[in-house]
């Protein structure tokens, strides 16, 4: 591998799972290779996750990263982004990484703050969808959310991640989702997703 891929996730609207996405995403790679996962959200969500040091990957600020990736060699580039992106920042982020996730809860709101968002991506921008907190059935807003998307044209990855309560326990805890009780569950909707493209490429 020359360079690391580097995966970026980033919403217009915040509580997504932008956080809980790219720690679960920086699991997944750091059974593949060197993975560091990138905090650049002031909040310092992800780097607070991972101070307890139960995560198998290491956690860098963007300032930090610099001087990391310049001294070691990674795989994989996990970045973990504040919500409501300027357009400058985007076109940044699109250039910085092989593949841009934008995560979406199964809701009105959240969805059209994707279509804002998606409004200000440039063409041709490489970009996957996420469906995140995906309630259990019968409720159907997952399934409903994910034909709306299709409708609409979006780039949809084909696996939605449901609704767990494992993910607030990993985060209270400082842990991967699959090591918290009932997170072997969580954990199987990310080891499938790992087997939709492109993310089955980008991590093979
Ligand atoms: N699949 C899920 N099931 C249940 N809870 C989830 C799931 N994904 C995220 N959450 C919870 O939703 C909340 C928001 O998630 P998270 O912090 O990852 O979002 P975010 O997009 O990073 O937020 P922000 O914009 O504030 O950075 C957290 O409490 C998290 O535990
Ligand atoms: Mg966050």
């Amino acid at each position: 591998m020359n360079r690391p891929v580097a995966i970026t996730l980033s919403s217009f609207k915040g509580g997504v799972g932008k956080t809980t996405s790219s720690i679960c995403l920086a699991t997944l790679c750091s059974a593949l290779g060197q993975t560091l996962l990138i905090d650049s959200d002031p909040n310092r969500s992800a780097s607070m996750w991972a101070r307890k040091g139960n995560l198998p990957f290491q956690t860098a600020t963007e300032m930090s990263a610099h001087k990391l990736t310049s001294q070691q060699r990674f795989d994989f580039l996990i970045i973990d982004t504040p919500a409501r992106p300027t357009e400058e920042d985007l076109q940044e982020l699109l250039d910085s990484c092989h593949l841009l996730i934008i995560p979406v809860t199964p809701d009105a709101l959240a969805i059209d703050a994707l279509g804002a968002m998606v409004k200000k991506l440039p063409q041709g921008a490489n970009f996957k969808i996420l469906v995140n907190m995906v309630p259990p059935a019968p409720q159907k807003d997952g399934e409903e959310a994910f034909q709306l998307l299709r409708e609409m044209g979006y780039p949809v990855l084909d696996r939605g991640i449901r609704l767990l309560k494992a993910y607030k326990n990993a985060a209270a805890y400082g842990k991967p989702v699959h090591n918290v009780p009932g997170g072997k569950i969580a954990w199987r909707d990310w080891t499938e997703l790992a087997k939709t493209q492109p993310l089955q490429s980008l991590l093979s």
